[in-house]
This record gives C-alpha cells, sequence and structure tokens, in this order.
C-alpha cells in the first residue's frame, strides 16, 4: 500500500491500493465492516483493476493510468434518494474535468450518470448500495459510488464510443482528475444537504446531452424512442414519446432516433 500520494479535502479517507479485482468490490466489503472502521467518506483508490465492472454487468477496461476510485458514503436518506448521488457526482466529474480542459472541448452529462468528452465517454459510474436491516430496507446502510475516468487509454469495442483525456491531447494526470472530483463533489454535496436535490437537478440539465431532442434508449428487453424533456425528481429520464410520456429508471441512452 502507497500513502498519501495526494492531498484531498480532510473529510475524506483516503485508501491506496496498487491493484485490485474491483474497487467496488473492495468498498462494499469494507462498508459492511461498519462506519468507525471506514466512516462516510472513505476513498478505495486503486491504480489498476483486474476485474472493473460497469453498469449493467459489463467490463470496466481497467490497465493502470487510468483513475479508479469507489466512494463509501453512508447518508441518511430512504432508498430511493440513493440514485441522487450519482448525479452529485456527475457534477462533480464534469466540473473537474472542465478545469482540467484545455478550450475548444466539450463536457457533457450523459444520463444517467456518464461523462462525454466531444461526444464520446470518458468516465462512467455504478453505484451499489445495501440497505439498513433494523429499518425494514427502506434506508441506506450505505451507499458505494464506483467511477471510473479514462485518463490514458479506453476501450475501442463499445456500443457507445469512448475516449480518454490523452486522446483527445489533454496532459492530466490520475492524481489532478482526482484532487478535482474530490473538492467538487464536497462542494455539491454541501449544496444538496443545503437546498436539496432541486439545484443538482436543475444544473445537470443544464450540462446534459441531448435535452430536447430525440433520443433513443435501450432497456433488457425493449427500445424505447422519444424527445428527451425533462430529469424528474428522483433522476428519472423523462421522454416524451408518440404514444405519451414514459418515465424510465434505467437503461443506455443513444443519440438520434434510430439506433
Ligand atoms: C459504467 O459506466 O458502466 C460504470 C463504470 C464504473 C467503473 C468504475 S472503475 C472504479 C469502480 N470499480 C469498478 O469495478 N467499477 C467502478
Amino acid at each position: 500500500m502507497i500513502k498519501n500520494s495526494v492531498r484531498l479535502p480532510t473529510v475524506y479517507n483516503l485508501i491506496e491500493l496498487d491493484q485490485v479485482d474491483s474497487t467496488n468490490k473492495v468498498a462494499k466489503v469494507y462498508a459492511d465492516k461498519g462506519e468507525d472502521v471506514y466512516p462516510d467518506g472513505t476513498i478505495i483508490w486503486a491504480k489498476e483493476q483486474t476485474e472493473g465492472r460497469g453498469r449493467r454487468g459489463r467490463t470496466w477496461h481497467s490497465p493502470p493510468g487510468n483513475l479508479y476510485i469507489s466512494l463509501i458514503l453512508r447518508p441518511e436518506i430512504p432508498l430511493k434518494r440513493a440514485g441522487e448521488f450519482g448525479f452529485i457526482a456527475s457534477l462533480a466529474l464534469s466540473d473537474s474535468l472542465g478545469t482540467l480542459s484545455p478550450a475548444g472541448h466539450e463536457i457533457f452529462c450523459k444520463w444517467p450518470n456518464d461523462i462525454l468528452l466531444n461526444d464520446k465517454k470518458v468516465a462512467g459510474l455504478l453505484m451499489e448500495s445495501h440497505t439498513h436491516p433494523t429499518l425494514g430496507g427502506e434506508h441506506l446502510d450505505w451507499l458505494v459510488l464506483g467511477i471510473g475516468v479514462n485518463i490514458i487509454s479506453h476501450p475501442e469495442d463499445t456500443d457507445f464510443p469512448a475516449t480518454s483525456l490523452r486522446f483527445e491531447q489533454w496532459s492530466s494526470t490520475v492524481e489532478e482528475a482526482l484532487t478535482g472530483f474530490s473538492k467538487s463533489f464536497l462542494n455539491w454535496t454541501n449544496r444538496w444537504l443545503n437546498e436539496g436535490f432541486e439545484p443538482v437537478r436543475k444544473n445537470w440539465l443544464w450540462r446534459a446531452k441531448g435535452k430536447g431532442e430525440p433520443i433513443t434508449v435501450r432497456l433488457p428487453n425493449e427500445t424505447i424512442s422519444g424527445r428527451f424533456i425533462d430529469l424528474n425528481e428522483y433522476g428519472a429520464l423523462v421522454l416524451e414519446t408518440e404514444t405519451g410520456i414514459e418515465t424510465i429508471h434505467s437503461g443506455d441512452v443513444f443519440f438520434g432516433q434510430d439506433r
């Protein structure tokens, strides 16, 4: 284990590891050990993953040189509000990449929790949670936010095209991305604590790719096309389709009508 090669705000408890199977797997084991040992704000950071995981059971390309972190959070909120943290993290990621970005690059949020750089995916988020057994399973015990940012490499064989900072000619480092993300995540979490989800929802919508335009959403058993009109109060995607309004809770978004 290497200790403290970056300085983060003191609310975080940073654990640096060289190689793990998946930082989310490690974070879930640690989260279960309780908040005395691994408090809210613990970040597991690995230099490389051998079994990095993405949403919907996909593999996450995880060689050395990219950012792989999982945050352990212990917010006192009902399970149905857990998704709000995906949008807080998306804003923090887009802030940190925006600060590092040379002029002329476009950064957008893509529903639910991806970040696009010049219309290709540069970062993704995998959120996993556990509910409190003594509170009837409705309240969160812990939440793990796993974040991957392609800094020096990206996969070529993805359904949605991917990129990395290096491919787009930026010279930023993993350390800069982690420091920027952690500061901005703290700011947005404080805003959320004071003002609730609404400013997060509004800011995410301002930065969203495809708002007001035709999009296609792939669900496990069907594909729905429509106009992306809103994000509801729980972070679900609101689509206006030929047959009416559809509210979508999970799926893969593609831009344009016929994907
Ligand atoms: C996605 O867009 O599909 C989500 C990708 C999440 C990848 C990160 S890398 C750190 C953490 N550990 C994992 O195994 N996955 C997440």
